[in-house]
């Protein structure tokens, strides 16, 4: 077992919508410099979940420890200042403004007299679009984002959660309604940043996608974990998807 002090962890949350538990009596860790990938059909809880590490949600009953410190008070700010960022799809970006604004929106870079820095955003903003693997002629930060590709689009709003030192960073179907290409792109961007040493934990459909880029998987089901295992556990790609079938049918993994 992994003898790290995790990032983040819930233990025992649960949170109720009404008379609803979207995420029922949850234990979920995440450490430091694991991709792990969140899966489970429409409604099974997983966006409820990255909610709760992300902090736009607080626990309708259970704790919440960051590094090993139990968390009294818990919201966005906290999260945010706990290192925790959240990438939502589409809501993120500021799509009439260049890229280097968007990175620094809400929190320019200033000189001492209080002007924005521009200079220093830009080197800031190139160095940050190079790190994540951004290739492309479209590495003028200067581009506006309308003229960017979907998977650029993700690349320049995981810069952003980078830039604000981020150790965590959780993306919530990166990849829905990108070609593969764009896709791949997302990808690479998400290696790039674990390379660094950054946590991910990514929502996606598709199973393969997930297999391919994700160390550890976490299988969802009407609010429960119902499968928690490392790539090395699992095996392949089929097995999971098997696991995925079984659980639609039956309420657990294959035997
Ligand atoms: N704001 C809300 N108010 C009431 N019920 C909600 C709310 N958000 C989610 N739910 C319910 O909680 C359950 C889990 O929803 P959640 O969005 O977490 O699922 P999901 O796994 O992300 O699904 P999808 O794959 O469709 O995005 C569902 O039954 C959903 O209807
Ligand atoms: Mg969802």
């Amino acid at each position: 077992m992994n003898q790290q002090t995790p990032i983040v962890e819930l233990r025992h949350v649960t949170k109720a919508y009404g008379n609803v538990n979207a995420v029922d009596d949850i234990t979920f860790k995440v450490f430091s410099g694991e991709v792990v990938g969140l899966i489970g059909d429409n409604g099974a809880g997983k966006s409820t979940l990255i909610k709760l590490l992300s902090g736009v949600h607080a626990p309708s009953s259970g704790e919440i420890f960051i590094r090993g410190e139990k968390v009294t008070q818990w919201d966005s700010a906290r999260a945010r200042s706990s290192g925790i960022e959240t990438v939502y799809q589409d809501r993120a970006l500021a799509v009439q403004q260049t890229i280097v604004r968007n990175i620094f929106m809400g929190r320019e870079i200033q000189n001492r007299f209080g002007w924005i820095n521009t200079k220093k955003q830009h080197e800031e903003a190139n160095r940050l679009m190079r790190e994540i693997g951004f290739t492309s002629k479209v590495f003028d930060p200067d581009s506006v984002v309308a003229t960017l590709s979907g998977g650029e689009r993700q690349g320049v709003a995981i810069a952003r959660a980078l830039y604000f030192d981020a150790e965590l960073i959780i993306l919530d179907e990166p990849t829905t309604a990108l070609s593969l290409t764009e896709t791949q792109k997302v990808f690479r961007f998400v290696e790039n940043v674990r390379q660094k040493g950054c946590s991910i934990v990514f929502i996606d459909h598709n199973i393969h996608h997930v297999y391919d880029i994700a160390d550890r998987f976490v299988i969802v089901d009407r609010g429960r974990i119902v499968v928690e295992a490392t790539k090395a556990e699992i095996g392949s790609a089929d097995r999971l998807i098997d696991d995925m079938r079984s659980i639609a049918r039956t309420g657990h993994a294959a035997e």
